[in-house]
């Protein structure tokens, strides 16, 4: 079997799918490795490296995926509404194509994969279970995206997070609020505490009280007979009913106006980031403020939110940075050429290299996407 690495096309992608680390690994199990020159470069690996774990190099896309079964990638492939390339169409029927595919949002992209005769397997959806933790991509790069959004918000931020007693007087600490306290939310609390900050903490879920408190951050959310059903059997948020978004706002509205930065981190599977930060709470901040936006690629939790900007609402600053992973390109992507890895290497046979996905078992038949030239995902099924 031959597995292709692709390097990334789009401007700010900095990750790699595959690690010397985890070349090396497939490389052990009897797996011939093709690594497109130059795809690790923005996350510091050099063709060099990749070649000292036993890959080739493939100098272009078409080389690199010459004979290969199996293609790796970070993000879906470029298709003609973004910028007139369109990736898919170096790919060649029965091959099988793990990425980050954004299926529920991207639709039309599955019936292209299976037109095509792609094999496509979306990391996004491997089930939220205790086997399959090692294989999650959403934690594994939430993680780092939650770390670096208050590294971001400390730069636009002109005072320190920590309380300072000087011998000229006393700084007092931040206050940060962080916005939805799944994965991305709670490393964000973490971090802020670390670096000394008064942090509180709002989501839906009533299951992440006892998490943002073992923080050492405070809770506060409207908890009612809905909020006590908000969390789906997934683990996920559901969308919440207007009445319930009224108490919300109403909450965060008092809450924000204290705040010097707040973290926006909410999202819902498959739809639009809930808008939790209106133009009025924006207003009612002080000067110097600051709000990241890291659900901003999915419609943003703040309404003044631009993706790819910073701006500047009246001294208030509103970071929507595209891509908050990336920006960790090295962890971001280790970890994720690990879950990768993890996935992939339970079904290769170290005796002769090959692969042979078992559809019985859930890691794969949840995130196989298409199959055989038809789109089989029940989640992509059940909406046609
Ligand atoms: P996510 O990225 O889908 O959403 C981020 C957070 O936003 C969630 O905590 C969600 O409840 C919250 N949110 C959604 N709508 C909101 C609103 N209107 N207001 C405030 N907050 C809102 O979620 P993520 O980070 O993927 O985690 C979801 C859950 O899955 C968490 O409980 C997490 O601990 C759990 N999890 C379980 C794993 C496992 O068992 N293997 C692995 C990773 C996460």
């Amino acid at each position: 079997m031959k597995i292709a690495v692709l390097k990334e096309r789009r401007a700010d992608e900095r990750r790699v799918a595959a690690t010397p680390e985890t070349v090396k690994k497939f490389v052990g199990l009897g797996v011939e490795v093709a690594v497109e020159s130059g795809a690790g470069a923005a996350a510091h690996y050099s063709d060099d490296d990749f070649q000292g774990a036993g890959a080739s190099i493939a100098a272009d896309p078409a080389a690199t995926l010459a004979g290969a079964d199996l293609i790796l990638k970070v993000r879906r492939p470029i298709m003609e509404d973004e910028n007139g390339d369109n990736e898919l169409t170096r790919m060649r029927s029965g091959q099988a194509l793990i990425a980050m595919l954004n299926p529920l949002i991207r639709r039309s992209d599955c019936d292209a994969y299976a037109a095509a005769g792609i094999d496509a397997y979306a990391m996004e959806l491997m089930p939220r279970i205790s086997r399959a933790q090692g294989m999650d991509v959403l934690s594994s790069q939430a993680n780092l995206a939650g770390y670096k959004a208050i590294l971001d918000a400390t730069e636009e931020f002109g005072r320190a997070l920590p309380m300072m007693m000087t011998a000229a007087g006393t700084i007092a600490p931040a206050k940060i609020f962080v916005m939805g306290a799944g994965v991305a939310g709670l490393q964000a609390i973490a971090t802020a505490r670390r670096l000394g900050a008064v942090v509180s903490g709002t989501d839906v879920r009533p299951v992440a009280k006892e998490q943002v408190e073992s923080l050492g951050a405070s809770y506060v959310m409207v908890e009612d007979a809905e909020s006590a059903q908000a969390e789906t059997e997934a683990g996920y948020a559901k969308e919440m009913s207007e009445d319930y978004q009224k108490k919300q706002a109403a909450l965060i509205a008092e809450t924000v106006a204290k705040q010097d930065i707040v973290i926006c981190t909410a999202l819902i599977p498959g739809r639009a980031a809930p808008i939790l930060l209106d133009e009025a709470m924006v207003a009612s901040m002080k000067p110097g403020s600051v709000i990241v936006d890291l659900a901003v690629e999915n419609g943003g939790n703040c309404a003044l939110s631009e993706m790819g900007k910073v701006v500047d609402v009246n001294g208030v600053k509103i970071i929507g940075h595209a891509n908050f992973p990336s920006r960790l390109a090295v962890d971001a992507s280790n970890l994720y050429a690990r879950n990768l890895f993890n996935f992939l290497s339970p079904h290769i046979d170290g005796e002769n290299g090959t692969l042979s996905f078992d559809f019985e078992d859930e890691t794969v038949s949840g995130v196989c996407l298409t199959r055989g030239g038809a789109v089989i995902h029940p989640m992509l099924t059940a909406k046609c």
